[in-house]
């Protein structure tokens, strides 16, 4: 059946709904998906009808340039349930223009605003009862585009897809969390693509950290790519240090995400008084901090899992600790933002976008 509801939009619905075979108790990230998924193809030099579908595979000609030519980008966002039911984005008009950011950067297509946004909030509504309300767990969000276009040749391909699927998750990292600050390999380089969301960054981040995960610590510390002496980002996460009282992270960059849960603690971190410095930090003077006892917390920052603490961190064959330390700032910083996220404080920020 196949029903208009605007006049942009498509819906056909599923009619064998997943939802009952759900366990919402056990949510791993990323591994369940919803019913649907909202769909829209760009061809002859412009994006067509959206729609949305029942969730299902897509079928892809052997030289469509994504598998070639990695022509992709993506985002990651989160729907949240309050405790009435209502249904919450977080700042999603950033996630919105980042992933035009990131397209222009790999010669795609943008996408219009409105079909992103009309397209999103019609997918939450229809599958709203896929949001979970335990603690800590929310619906991911994975908005993408890749080049559905054929051809061996290297250029631009000249079609595309946009897709949005959802996932109802629980945490993204579980225990403590043990980096390794990285020397050799780079997540990113001056003029080139870090700063986008670009599929090619996370590949080519798999093998430094499948490295680091057999010498025992479960994520990798990315340095700048030219003299390895400072400090950019964990993981798939901007970084932030506390050495004294005063929490330091580095500035964006074109090596660097700009995170919205960055400039959200940013923004947080300083409504509470906490001295805040976006200013570069080299990795000598972390363990400086470290050897005179005035390092006292690092942690990561992003959508998927919000804000981890670091617990410890390997270098040049030393592992250092982090104090525990009472009333930190990560958990001082994750209430705020979660509280808001889930609709439990006001929002003083005009952060919180209501989709039902
Ligand atoms: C490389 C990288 N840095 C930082 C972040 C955090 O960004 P955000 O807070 O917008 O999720 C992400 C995740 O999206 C990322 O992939």
């Amino acid at each position: 059946m196949s029903i208009a509801l605007s006049p942009m939009i498509k819906i056909e619905k599923t009619k064998n709904s997943k939802i009952n075979a759900v366990d919402f108790s056990n949510l791993p990230f990323g591994q369940t998906y919803t019913d649907h998924m909202f769909v829209c193809d760009y061809s002859d030099g412009e994006w067509q009808e959206p729609k949305i579908i029942p969730y299902q595979n897509i079928s892809l000609d052997p030289s469509a340039k994504i598998f070639h030519y990695g022509q992709s980008v993506f985002e990651g966002m989160k729907a949240y349930k309050d405790e009435e039911g209502k249904i919450w984005l977080f700042r999603p008009l950033d996630n919105q223009k980042r992933i035009n950011i990131s397209a222009k950067r790999l010669a795609i297509p943008e996408f219009p605003e409105e079909y992103f946004m009309e397209g999103l909030k019609a997918l939450l509504r229809l599958d709203s009862d896929w949001i979970p309300t335990s603690e800590g767990s929310s619906l991911y969000i994975r908005p993408f585009i890749f080049a559905s276009g054929n051809g061996f040749h290297a250029s631009p391909a000249d079609s595309y897809k946009f897709i949005i699927a959802c996932s109802p998750s629980g945490a993204y990292f579980s225990g403590k969390l043990k980096v390794l600050i990285e020397e050799k390999y780079s997540r990113a380089a001056n003029g080139g693509v870090g700063y986008a969301k670009a599929g090619g960054n996370y590949a080519g981040q798999f093998y430094p950290t499948q490295l680091a995960v057999e010498k025992g610590y479960q994520q990798v510390i990315w340095t700048d790519d030219h003299t390895h002496e400072y400090i950019e980002e964990a993981g798939a996460m901007n970084i932030f240090i506390r050495i004294g009282d005063t929490l330091i992270t580095g500035p964006t960059s074109d090596r660097i995400l700009d995170g919205i849960t960055r400039k959200s603690v940013i923004a947080i971190a300083e409504d509470e008084g906490i001295k805040v410095e976006v200013r570069k930090i080299t990795v000598s003077e972390v363990i400086e901090a470290s050897k005179q006892g005035t390092l006292k917390e690092m942690f990561g920052a992003g959508t998927a899992a919000v804000i981890s603490p670091i617990a410890g961190f390997g270098y040049r064959g030393d592992d250092y600790d982090l104090p525990l330390i009472e009333n930190n700032y990560a958990s001082r910083l994750k209430k705020r933002i979660t509280d808001i996220q889930y609709n439990r404080t006001e929002d003083k920020f005009g952060w919180r976008y209501l989709v039902k």
